[in-house]
């Protein structure tokens, strides 16, 4: 842990939508109240945990049994997956989806003004991230709070030669049955289908997708999602920017079984629709520019 709980306070000020706890000795999560919505974000890898719009359950799914715990991925909210997406392209060996899931960041301000909580945290490289990656950058993560969660990544290239990114914000939404939803935006788009060798070619999407079986997809694809959930009454949409591909993932039965920090019948319970740049949407930064991925999610009334 980086920032002591009295930096974080110190941070916050005055204002009274925001404190931080520490349930897991070295493990600090942000409560935010900005009042139409709470949420919850974990210090390590500025990772969204909790976002409930007033009287509605959680948006966000997390698994009962993630490890709060330094230096272990949280199973469930928004992981930030970077600066590779799922398995390093050329070595194995390096941690799935990237460094900085498992890190913990910088908060640098957190205000409060018009209803919309804004909290800003960074990460800057480290002798061991150079290891695994060995470019100069500084990325930043943006949360705003209010009726909508919006979590903005920018990559800056402050080194002397370009470099590819690709990554994810990996969100795990919460459903009441993974059998009673159905997702509309990537009607009409290909995807690589991650189930089959890699090399295969891409499948046409005809219809909207409904999911009773594993899947693990990448579309491409620019389009806002709606993700309808027959059985909560609710539909969430899912808004994308800098994004040119979307994820889309549920392990399923057996892969579940696989997932020491899942519970086996959880897999009916959420569905990760990623904004990405993944598979052949993989930006190049070149020095002194920056790449923003986005996403914003939202309730609306089911029609
Ligand atoms: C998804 C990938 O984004 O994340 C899947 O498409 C992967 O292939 C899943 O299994 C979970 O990854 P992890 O490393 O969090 O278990």
């Amino acid at each position: 842990m980086n920032q002591t709980i009295a930096q974080i306070q110190e941070i916050f000020g005055d204002s009274t939508a925001f404190s931080v706890s520490e349930e897991n000795p070295g493990f600090p999560i942000i409560e935010v109240n900005a009042g139409r919505s709470t949420a919850q974000i974990a210090l390590q890898g500025a990772q969204v945990l909790s976002w409930m719009p007033t009287d509605h359950p959680d948006v966000l799914y997390v698994s009962p049994k993630a490890k709060m715990e330094p230096g272990i991925a949280v199973r469930g909210g928004i992981p930030i997956c970077w600066p590779w997406f799922n398995a390093h392209p050329d070595d194995p060996s390096k941690p799935n989806h990237g460094f900085v899931r498992n890190q913990f960041w910088n908060l640098e301000s957190a205000e409060f003004e018009y209803n919309m909580a804004t909290l800003v945290f960074t990460f800057a490289p480290t002798a061991e991230t150079k290891e695994l990656w060995p470019h100069d950058f500084e990325l930043t993560a943006t949360v705003k709070i209010s009726d909508k969660l919006k979590v903005r990544l920018s990559t800056k290239n402050i080194g002397e030669e370009p470099f590819q990114i690709t990554s994810a914000l990996h969100t795990y939404l919460s459903v009441g049955d993974i059998e009673r939803i159905q997702l509309e935006g990537v009607k009409g788009s290909h995807y690589i289908d991650q189930l089959l060798p890699a090399g295969s070619e891409e499948i046409y999407q005809e219809k909207n997708v409904i999911i009773n079986q594993e899947i693990d997809r990448i579309y491409s694809s620019m389009s806002s999602l709606l993700l309808r959930d027959l059985d909560r009454s609710r539909a969430v949409f899912v808004d994308k920017a800098g994004s040119r591909s979307t994820v889309v993932w549920n392990p399923w039965k057996e892969k579940s079984k696989a997932l020491a920090d899942l519970p086996n019948n959880d897999y009916k319970e959420f569905v990760c629709i990623e904004a990405c740049n993944a598979g052949r949407d993989r930006p190049t930064v070149r020095p002194n520019a920056s790449h923003t991925l986005e996403t914003t999610i939202g309730l609306r009334p089911l029609q």
